[in-house]
């Protein structure tokens, strides 16, 4: 089936659904389930998965996890009481009516610590290293593009972030006519990976500690399994280099993840690349870079304080660490490295200014030879709260000593 059809098959199955009748798809459902005694029942019996993802996720509280293919929302619902109150939980759905049905479950369950997002997995409308754990039942076997799911899946999930799917794979590969019986048994078979298939595509995205574990045998070589993996942590492998032109996209991705956290700057909207890089000293510029990704996970810039030629030693940087790859020693391994630089080039003061309450990044600096010079109280007014600014900075002991 084609991408349309697939929508327009669950969309007419949620609207079956919302006028509340009970749905069924080739067989699954429910059955895989053994503990959704608090859920609202429209939730339980629009269940069209092939398993029971979250009794395998080993949810957490606080985490952040997204649904792929969220139907009717059961595994949402089941997955926001595993992350309690400080955790979320998306569900994506192509299927507009599926969304709907969804919230509606959602709303008669009283639950607050999910939202329900319309798009498709092939295209996820979420930011990089936005989400803990990826889940899906039963959905992934049927994009036909399964190589741009995983790799939307890997860029979503934060470094050491977990992937565990219920879907249909196929012990090798089917000839036509058992392809079709099965295919008439229980549906969705089409376009089901062989476990090879899976392994290979998991690694192509860069997941590693790939695990596929046979659950149900539909017979013909037809099987549900649990597939997981994870992305890899941030490692040893952390390269700090000059920014280039190339990193513009993602530099600017960064500062704005790191305004919308509301404890980066006064600024909300991050600048356009050009007035980020005229405002800039060209050569103290760097980003932290995963090598075996490639990916940029957190930048530092300095700007010159004043074009007097008293001042040609003092400049004034920012430092983007990735919300989702915080704690991972990069804000640390990039402030030594800028420090370094700086004093190679011959500055010998960096300030800059930190919101009182980003201890975080107070902390980082005090660790690496800044002290606070003084608190500006109030001094400006971000979302309609005056904050405080503390001044910080950090005299060289080399340069001009
Ligand atoms: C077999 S149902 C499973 C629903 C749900 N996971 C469950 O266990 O009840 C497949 C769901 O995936 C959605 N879907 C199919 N292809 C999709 C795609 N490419 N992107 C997003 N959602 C998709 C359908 O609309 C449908 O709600």
């Amino acid at each position: 089936m084609a991408h349309d059809e697939i929508v327009d098959h669950y969309s007419a199955l949620a609207r079956t659904a919302l006028a509340g009748q009970r749905i069924t798809d080739g067989g699954f459902g429910p059955a895989c389930y053994d503990d959704t005694a608090a859920l609202p029942d429209g939730a339980v019996l629009a269940s069209l998965g092939c398993g029971n993802p979250v009794a395998v996720a080993d949810l957490r509280a606080g985490e952040t996890v997204l649904d792929l293919g969220s139907g009717g929302g059961i595994d949402v619902l089941l997955s926001a009481r595993r992350v309690g109150p400080h955790g979320t939980v998306f569900g994506l759905d192509a299927s507009p009516a599926m969304v709907d049905l969804a919230r509606r479950n959602a709303e008669q369950a009283g639950t607050s610590n999910v939202r329900f997002l319309h798009g498709t997995i092939e295209a996820i409308p979420l930011p990089g290293h936005a989400v803990d754990v990826v889940i899906s039942n039963c959905v992934i076997n049927l994009s036909d593009d399964k190589a741009a799911v995983l790799a939307e899946a890997f860029r979503v999930l934060r470094p050491g972030g977990r992937f565990g799917v219920s879907d249909v794979v196929t012990a090798q590969v089917l000839d036509e006519q058992a392809r079709q019986r099965a295919e008439q048994r229980i549906g969705c078979v089409a376009g089901s990976l062989t476990v090879q298939e899976y392994r290979d595509l998991l690694a192509a995205a860069g997941f590693i500690a790939v695990t596929i574990t046979l659950t149900a045998d539909h017979g013909d070589g037809v099987h549900s399994a649990i597939v997981q993996a994870v992305k890899p942590a941030i490692g040893p492998g952390l390269e700090i280099r000059p920014m280039r032109e190339g990193d513009a996209e993602q530099v600017l991705a960064i500062y704005q993840a790191g305004l919308d956290t509301g404890q980066a700057s006064f600024e909300t909207t991050a600048p356009s690349w050009d007035a980020f890089t005229a405002s800039r000293l060209p050569h103290l510029r760097y980003v932290a870079v995963d090598v075996d990704s490639g990916e940029v996970l957190g930048w530092v810039a300095a700007a010159a304080v004043s074009a007097r030629p008293v001042y040609a030693g003092v400049v004034e940087h920012s430092i983007y660490v990735h919300p989702g790859c915080q704690a991972h020693g990069i804000g640390r391994a990039l402030l030594s490295a800028f420090i370094a630089a700086a004093e190679d080039a011959g500055v010998w003061t960096i300030q800059s200014g930190v919101f009182g309450e980003n201890t975080a990044s107070l902390s980082l600096h005090q660790a690496l030879g800044f002290r606070v010079v003084g608190t500006r109280e109030r001094v400006g007014r971000h979302h309609g709260v005056w904050r405080d600014v503390m001044l910080i900075e950090r005299r060289s002991a080399v340069i001009g000593a």
